[in-house]
This record gives C-alpha cells, structure tokens and sequence, in this order.
C-alpha cells in the first residue's frame, strides 16, 4: 500500500472517530436503567456535563440526570439552581463525590458564600429521590425538585473542583478555567418531546 494512501486511510479513521466523539450529545444518550427516562436534555456549554430532564406542569416536580463525563473519584461534581442570583452564591446545589467509605455520596448544599466547603444542608425547594452513580468516569445526579409553581426558567451552575482530605475542595478559580464559565440559564419547558 503506497503510503499515500495509508495517511488518507488514517486521516478518514481519526477524523470519523473525532467526528462521533463531537457528534455526541444528550440526545444519543440511553441511561443503563431502563426507568432512566426523561423527555428534555441540554449539552451543557463547559465542563464535559449533560442535564436531563422531565418536567410535570400539573404538580410543578422536575425529574433530572445531571451527567458529568471524564471525572474521576477524586473529584466532587455539583448541579444547582440558583433562584437569587446568577453565579455561586445563592446556589442550591446537589453534590456528589466518593466519599472515605468508597461509597459515592448524594447530598444537597446550599452555597452561603464563596467560602464554600459545600456542607450539607437543605435546600429553598423540595429534593427527594436522589442518588448518583459513577460509571466510566461519568458521575450522573439523579433526582425529583419540587419547585415553586412558576419557576420554569431558572438560573444554573454546575461545577467540578477536587477532594481534599476526602471533602470537597475549592474548584479552579483562574478567569480563563471552565470552572469560570459554567453557568446559564435553563427553561424547564424547553425541549419536550
Ligand atoms: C448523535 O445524534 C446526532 C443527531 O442528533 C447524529 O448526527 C450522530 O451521528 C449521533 N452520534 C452517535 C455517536 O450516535
Ligand atoms: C458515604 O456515603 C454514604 C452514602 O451517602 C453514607 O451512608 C456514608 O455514611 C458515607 N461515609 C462517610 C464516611 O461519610
Ligand atoms: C421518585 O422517582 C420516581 C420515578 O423515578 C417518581 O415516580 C416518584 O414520584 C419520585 N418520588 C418522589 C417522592 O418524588
């Protein structure tokens, strides 16, 4: 095989497999447990994560996935909306990370201040059935918000930073990181199938 040709036979193989790899979305997402499924999902701009949702009008419950790829067990991972501003303080956050029993724990933070140590604490909405998983380096948040009627367009954050000493710990602050750039706003409305 003239070399020629082995180059363009390469080119088409990296550029089909660079080609799916950005052709994945939400949308080709199939959860493992076949309850997993929700009607609306977003691809989140940064930070490699994905929201999945499904939204009941008639009782104002929002069932959500929150994926988050490439992470690893020493990372915390968090989702939140934040229904008094648009940035981190206020936030009301579902976390997740591998806690020191290697077991991966769900918990709700609501985030007083940029001092954050992401404690436990409830939440300004109703959170029930959550849970999270660690696949393939992908930790998914799972669970049921029961909002304020009217609130279907909310502020969210979204967050990655590292454990320390088995507990959450500051996330990259340079104005250039990800972690600088992962809010937006979300319509519960948006999207549904
Ligand atoms: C994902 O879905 C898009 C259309 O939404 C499609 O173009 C693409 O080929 C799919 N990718 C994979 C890996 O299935
Ligand atoms: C780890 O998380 C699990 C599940 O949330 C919890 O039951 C357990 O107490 C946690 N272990 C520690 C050491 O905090
Ligand atoms: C828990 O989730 C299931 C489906 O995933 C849902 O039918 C049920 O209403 C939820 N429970 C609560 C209390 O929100």
């Amino acid at each position: 095989m003239g070399k020629g040709l082995t180059t363009l036979l390469l080119s088409c193989v990296m550029f089909s497999l660079c080609a799916s790899s950005f052709a994945q979305t939400c949308k080709n997402y199939t959860f493992s447990s076949s309850n997993r499924v929700y009607s609306s999902c977003t691809d989140l701009p940064v930070l490699s994560s994905f929201l999945h949702w499904s939204y009941d009008q008639s009782t104002n419950k929002v069932e959500i996935a929150y994926r988050h790829t490439g992470t690893s067990t020493s990372n915390w991972v968090a989702w939140a909306i934040n229904p008094t501003g648009t940035g981190m303080v206020g936030a009301q956050a579902l976390v997740a990370y591998q806690n020191s029993s290697s077991v991966i724990h769900a918990y709700t933070s609501p985030v007083s201040g940029y001092g954050t140590t992401l404690a436990e604490g409830s939440l300004s909405f109703g959170v029930s059935n959550l849970s999270a998983t660690f696949v393939n380096s992908e930790m998914t948040i799972f669970a049921t918000l029961t909002l304020d009627s009217g609130m279907t367009t909310v502020n969210q954050v979204w967050q990655e930073g590292p454990l320390s000493g088995g507990s959450p710990s500051t996330h990259d602050t340079s104005s250039s990181s990800e972690n600088m750039k992962s809010v937006g706003t979300l319509n519960f409305l948006d999207d549904q199938e």
